[in-house]
């Protein structure tokens, strides 16, 4: 019986013991199980999929590979294992035992920030249903799968949080998190960039690789909390958040490639013209989803961050490798900020320059996928870089937000802004030509559509032309 209920929800948290948080989150699965039928990948339930499932934390466990029809995937609840006697590294506890429960002062606190991660995990299920149905091929498709049934499962990391630790009002987040949704005028997702379409390919490659990243940072920093629960969550989350940023960067990299190859055997710059998608428009793309993902990390200066991090709840990007005193309490940081008509540097307290530390974590770790993207465009001897644009171009969120900048950093007037944005970012008729190569979905083992290159190996080994998903 016990085993039974088990498997249900596969865990390692011994939820077995614990019967009215057993029962709580049985009781919450077939409503999470509704919302996959209705909002997660379209037309998806009888498919056999070759997908990854973590049947345990361990480096053999976590890996298992196997066929399966998406609504029978094991989402199950994971925390990566206890470290022995842990202790808070930063913030006014700085030192003391890390807390197996959450303290009564920093309740409202956590559960915002828990509430605001798991939020972020069904919405990118949302913005990509639609997209196997245009999928380049089968491995794509199946990439596609991996990523949405982890986020489901990322989902359930954060729900299973809520129940156990927040009572009532932790029930409550985690069905509001079924009831928003992407894009709805009504009650959407908390984060701007999960209210975005994910309308085509290109944007999902994009997405995986921007966005799946300021989810690797948001991880971390969570990976370095005082509440111990959430940092063995979320150091699980990480090993699984690798694959989609993977699927990002391949992806990006092959439709590159793609293009370079047309570049140079047919002698042209006109890609468009042999059905690839020219560098141009990659970059637009990019400095699309690189501003939007910029966002995320919220406002430069920000007290909010400044007390999660002093009540420490959420550190910095590998926090125990700093050397410093982890407290911030006299340090400074340079903040860019607009002054007059230019952008300067300026010295802002640490403790309040926490997202913006973060986010330049973030960039340097962008910047590093783009030059391995430029990498591929010099082995084809072809003039033409990519670069990730300013910090201040495009910004909603932020002090860049009252200004309007080229993606090189220099500011200009909203009538410059409105005659040649279109020069930067991905114009209607850029979106309707990248979506007029992806009318249909290529399903024959090893076919790649038109404008992407095959990936360079399979996926667990096996061949490219492996049945990744296999059609009733
Ligand atoms: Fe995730
Ligand atoms: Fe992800």
């Amino acid at each position: 019986m016990q085993v039974d209920i088990n498997e249900r929800i596969p865990n390692n948290v011994d939820l077995a013991s614990d019967r009215r948080l057993l029962r709580a989150l049985e009781s919450w699965q077939p409503r999470y199980l509704e919302w996959w039928r209705e909002m997660g990948p379209e037309g998806t339930q009888s498919l056999d999929v070759y997908l990854r499932t973590a049947i345990s934390v361990d480096a053999k466990g976590w890996a298992h590979f196997d066929y399966v029809k998406m609504p029978e995937y094991r989402w199950g609840i994971f925390l990566a294992k206890p470290e022995p006697d842990r202790r808070i590294a930063f913030g006014a506890h700085k030192g003391e035992k890390a807390w197996q429960e959450v303290p009564g002062e920093h309740r409202t606190a956590l559960r915002r920030l828990i509430v605001t991660q798991g939020d972020t995990e069904p919405a990118s299920v949302e913005q990509q249903r639609h997209l196997g149905r245009t999928c380049p091929s089968l491995y794509d498709l199946r990439n596609l799968f991996q990523v949405n049934v982890e986020e489901g499962r990322h989902l359930w990391a954060m729900v299973y949080l809520l129940h156990a630790y927040f009572g009532r009002d932790g029930r409550e987040e985690a069905e509001a998190m079924l009831e928003r949704h992407a894009g709805d005028p009504d009650k959407p997702r908390i984060l701007g960039a999960f209210n975005e379409e994910t309308p085509d390919w290109l944007s999902f490659f994009m997405f995986t690789f921007f966005t799946d990243r300021d989810g690797k940072y948001q991880l971390a920093a969570l990976a370095e909390s005082g509440f111990d629960p959430l940092a063995r969550s979320c150091r699980f989350m990480l090993t699984e958040e690798a694959h989609h940023m993977f699927v990002g960067e391949q992806g990006v990299a092959r439709v590159v490639e793609r293009a370079c190859q047309i570049m140079r055997e047919r002698r042209t710059d006109d890609v468009r013209a042999w059905g690839g998608i020219d560098l141009p428009t990659i970059q637009k793309y990019l400095n699309f989803h690189f501003s939007v993902s910029l966002d995320l990390f919220g406002q430069e200066l920000s007290t909010n961050a400044a007390n999660y991090y002093t009540a420490g709840l959420k550190g910095r990007f590998e926090e125990t490798r700093i050397d410093d005193d982890h407290r911030l309490l006299d340090a400074a940081y340079p903040v860019a900020e607009v002054d007059g008509d230019g952008i300067r540097m300026r010295e802002a307290p640490a403790l309040t320059a926490i997202n913006e530390r973060l986010r330049d974590d973030y960039i340097r770790d962008c910047a590093k996928g783009v030059e391995r993207w430029n990498r591929v465009i010099a082995k084809h001897e072809i003039p033409f870089r990519l670069a990730l644009p300013h910090r201040a171009f495009n910004r909603r969120v932020g002090t860049f937000a009252s200004v309007r900048a080229t993606p090189e950093g220099r500011l200009v007037s909203e009538a410059e802004w409105t005659r040649r944005h279109g020069e930067w970012l991905p114009t209607e008729e850029d979106r309707a030509y990248v979506r007029s190569l992806m009318t249909g979905a290529v399903t024959e083992p090893g076919k790649m559509a038109n404008w992407l290159a095959p990936p360079a190996t399979g996926i667990n080994g096996k061949p490219v032309d492996f049945e990744y998903v296999r059609f009733a």
